[in-house]
């Protein structure tokens, strides 16, 4: 059940073109329509499903088959992954990516700018649950701002007394006419984790990046703003960041996509992720009373 009802979260932040809704599987999301953009987030994970500039087609990729249960992560759109990146390493029966994306976020503040963006601002409660998994003390925001860019930072504040020690992405899933003929320039020269291949460190050449295969690369050490070019849909899309030493690049391709239940079977052909992040060597390490943000901004480019 969520915690404040459509009507109070109305009363309390709705603003012309913005408005708290009952969505998929009764979660709360925030629908919002102005001059600038269209977009959507749900609490639940403080999850951005949707966002476009005005007039334009939809850039964030939603799968079909996504679940939208409390217990369960959203699959398309952006996740959130915090504290941990993937498996967490020495528990593998703790939650893949975290427990963030599962997480129902509260509502801080919901403003409309100067240029029409929306900015949503959602804090993550520390639940018992929460605790029991991750016992260090933080607090942890995330903003997200809805406009003809889609600006997009979390923020974690270590409100304890030793250093806080954590990993993190902005899972952003963007949608394509076709990953085959799709490719994503700005990592010539970075060496990355290969998941799909034990592991494996590699340097990635200076070709822009093409998907042949299931992919799954962790980029290391690099602040590079990703350009997706999607010949087929006519449009690139620029993903720039800060506060994020890594970048992911997913693609489940055919077999992972077959055994993935919230996942259609031929999605993998209109989809890739390319995700900021820290994760492995760039977890990050937070001094007591610090703050770290990590910041991901997309744009559609004028072609
Ligand atoms: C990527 C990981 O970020 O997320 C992959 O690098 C993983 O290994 C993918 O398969 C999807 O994860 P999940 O938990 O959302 O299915």
């Amino acid at each position: 059940m969520p915690k404040h009802s459509i009507e109070d979260l109305n009363r309390q932040f709705s603003k012309p073109g913005v408005k708290f809704e009952s969505g998929n599987g009764g979660l709360t999301q925030i629908s919002i329509s102005t001059r600038a953009a269209v977009g959507e987030i749900y609490l639940h994970g403080a999850h951005v499903t949707g966002w476009n500039p005005a007039g334009t087609a939809p850039v964030l990729f939603m799968s079909g088959d996504s679940l939208f249960d409390a217990a369960k992560p959203i699959r398309g759109g952006v996740p959130v992954i915090f504290p941990w990146f993937g498996p967490r390493a020495g528990h593998a029966e703790h939650p893949m990516h975290g427990f963030a994306r599962t997480s129902e976020w509260e509502v801080q503040s919901v403003e409309v700018g100067a240029q029409n963006q929306v900015d949503v601002v959602l804090s993550l409660p520390r639940t018992t649950a929460a605790q029991g998994l991750f016992p260090q003390p933080f607090e942890a925001r995330f903003i997200a701002s809805f406009g003809q860019t889609l600006s997009m930072t979390l923020e974690v504040r270590n409100t304890g007394e030793k250093p806080l020690q954590f990993e993190e992405a902005l899972h952003t899933y963007f949608t394509l006419g076709d990953v085959k003929s799709s490719s994503v320039s700005g990592l010539a020269g970075v060496t990355y984790i290969d998941k799909v291949d034990q592991f494996a460190r590699k340097v990635q050449d200076s070709a822009p990046i093409r998907i042949t295969g299931e992919t799954d690369r962790v980029y290391l050490a690099t602040d590079a703003t990703c350009v997706i070019d999607d010949p087929a849909q006519d449009r690139r899309i620029e993903v720039g960041k800060s506060g994020s030493g890594s970048t992911v690049v997913w693609n489940p391709w055919i077999a992972k996509a077959k055994g993935m239940a919230d996942f259609g079977d031929e999605e993998w052909q209109r989809m890739i992720c390319v995700e900021t992040a820290n994760a492995a060597d760039d977890a990050v390490t937070l001094a007591p009373g610090k703050t770290h943000a990590m910041t991901a901004r997309v744009r559609v480019l004028k072609s």
